[in-house]
C-alpha cells in the first residue's frame, strides 16, 4: 500500500466541537482522512454531529475511546481536560493529537510525556503555526546558516477578542485554562514557533504580566470562543486573575536573546503573529496577517521580499504547501499540513522526529509558562 493509501486508511475521532474541533475535521477531510466519531457534552453533541455529518456521536469521551473505528483521537476541549483525555486515549491504544497548551501544569504534562513514550503510539501537540510555509522556510534558512548567527529575535502575538470587559470565555478562569492566559493561550504558539525555527529551546525568562480588566462581566449562560456581545445578555461581575497582556525577555539555549509581547486586548489586532530574526549576515521577518510574504533586511543592499512558492522564496516548505503563488495558504492550511506530518508518522511508523510538535515540545512550553509566572511574581530572571 502507498503511504498516501495508508494515511487515508486511518480513522479519526474528535473530542470537543467548539471553535477548533471543526477546524480539525475540515483539515482531516481535505487530506482524505475519515472522521468517524465525535464527542461533546450531551446537549451539544447531536447538533454538532449533524452539522459536521459525522456518523458516530458520543456524549462521553470514554465511550468514544471504545469505538473500534477510531485510530487517532484529537483532543480539542478546554485545557483542563487535556491531561485526563490524552492519558485515557493512549491507554485505549489510540494515537493522539492534543490541542495546546498540552496541560494545566508540568505535573500533568510530565505524565503525558511518560505515557506517550511507553505507549508506542504517536503523540502530537497542535502547534500549527510551525506549518506556515514562511515559518518552515525560516527554519530552513537558519539551519543552513543563511542569516548567519541569530543575534536576537523580536516579535509579538496580539489579539483583540478579549478587549471588552464583557468579552467572556472559559480561558479567563484559571480553573479552566490554567494560571496563565494570554501567555499560555497564544504566547506559547510564538515561543514554540521561534524555538522550532532556531532549533533551540527557551532556557531563561524575565516576565512582566498585566491584567487590564481587574474585574469583568460574565454573561449568564455559556458563550463560545470568539462569540460577539449581545444587547439582551445579562451579566455577573467576577474578579480576573489571569493575564490580559505580557512582555517577556527570553534567553534560548543557543545563546540567542529574544523579546516577546503578548496581548488579548490589542484593538484591531485580530490574530497577529509577528516574528523578526536578526542575524549576523541578514535579517528576516514575517507576519501572519500577510502570510504569503517573507521579508529580508540587508545592511547595505536593498531589502527584499519573496512571495510563497516562487523561486525567491526557497524550497524549505516543499511537501507542505499545495497551491501555486498568489493562492493564499493560511490558518486552515497550517492544520492540514500539521496533520499531514502527524498522519505520515503514524502511517510509516517513523522513529525519527517529524516537523510536528511532540509531547516533549508541549511539556517544554508548559514549563516555560511556569517559569514566566515565577519570574513575574519574583521580579527576576528564572531558569526553565
Ligand atoms: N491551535 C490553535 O490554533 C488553537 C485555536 C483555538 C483553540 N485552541 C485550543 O483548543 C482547545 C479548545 O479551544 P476552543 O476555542 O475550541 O474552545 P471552545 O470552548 O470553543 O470549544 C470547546 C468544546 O469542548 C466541549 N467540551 C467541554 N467539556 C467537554 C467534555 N468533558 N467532553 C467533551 N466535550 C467537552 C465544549 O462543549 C465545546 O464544544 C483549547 O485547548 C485551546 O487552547 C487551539
Amino acid at each position: 500500500m502507498s503511504i498516501q493509501a495508508q494515511i487515508n486508511s486511518l480513522r479519526a475521532g474528535i473530542i470537543g466541537t467548539g471553535f477548533i474541533g471543526p477546524v480539525h475535521v475540515e483539515a482531516l477531510r481535505r487530506l482524505g482522512i475519515s472522521v468517524n466519531a465525535i464527542c461533546d457534552v450531551p446537549d451539544r453533541v447531536a447538533a454538532a454531529a449533524a452539522r459536521l455529518a459525522i456518523p458516530r456521536p458520543f456524549a462521553s469521551y470514554q465511550e468514544l475511546l471504545k469505538c473500534t473505528e477510531v485510530d487517532v483521537v484529537h483532543v480539542t476541549t478546554p485545557n483542563r481536560f487535556h491531561c485526563e483525555m490524552s492519558l485515557a486515549a493512549l491507554g485505549a491504544g489510540k494515537h493522539v493529537v492534543c490541542e495546546k497548551p498540552l496541560a494545566m501544569n508540568t505535573r500533568e504534562s510530565a505524565r503525558i510525556v511518560k505515557a506517550a513514550r511507553t505507549s508506542g503510539k504517536v503523540f502530537a501537540v497542535n502547534y500549527n503555526v510551525r506549518f506556515y510555509p514562511a515559518v518552515l522556510q525560516l527554519r530552513h534558512l537558519v539551519s543552513q546558516g543563511e542569516l548567519g548567527e541569530i543575534i536576537h529575535v523580536n516579535g509579538s502575538y496580539l489579539q483583540d477578542w478579549l478587549f471588552k470587559e464583557t468579552d467572556y470565555n472559559w480561558r479567563l478562569l484559571p480553573q479552566e485554562g490554567g494560571q496563565l492566559r494570554a501567555v499560555a493561550d497564544i504566547g506559547t504558539h510564538w515561543m514554540d514557533t521561534v524555538s522550532f525555527i532556531l532549533g533551540s529551546g527557551i532556557q531563561s525568562v524575565f516576565a512582566d504580566l498585566h491584567t487590564f480588566h481587574k474585574t469583568r462581566k460574565r454573561p449568564l449562560g455559556e458563550v463560545q470562543t470568539f462569540a460577539r456581545e449581545n444587547a439582551k445578555m445579562k451579566y455577573a461581575m467576577y474578579p480576573v486573575q489571569t493575564d490580559d497582556f505580557a512582555s517577556v525577555l527570553l534567553e534560548f539555549a543557543n545563546g540567542t536573546r529574544g523579546n516577546l509581547g503578548v496581548s488579548q486586548v490589542a484593538a484591531g489586532r485580530k490574530n497577529c503573529i509577528r516574528l523578526e530574526l536578526y542575524g549576523s549576515k541578514k535579517s528576516a521577518w514575517w507576519c501572519s496577517e500577510e502570510p504569503e510574504t517573507l521579508h529580508f533586511g540587508n545592511r547595505d543592499a536593498a531589502n527584499e521580499t519573496a512571495v510563497r512558492a516562487t523561486p525567491a522564496f526557497g524550497q524549505g516548505a516543499t511537501g507542505f504547501m499545495d497551491y501555486p503563488p498568489g493562492h493564499v495558504e493560511g490558518f486552515p492550511d497550517t492544520h492540514k499540513m500539521n496533520f499531514r506530518s502527524i498522519y505520515t508518522a503514524i502511517a510509516t511508523g517513523a522513529t525519527t522526529p517529524g516537523l510536528h510538535a511532540t509531547a516533549t515540545d508541549g511539556h517544554q512550553e508548559v514549563a516555560v509558562c511556569e517559569a514566566i509566572l515565577r519570574s513575574h511574581q519574583g521580579r527576576k530572571w528564572v531558569k526553565v
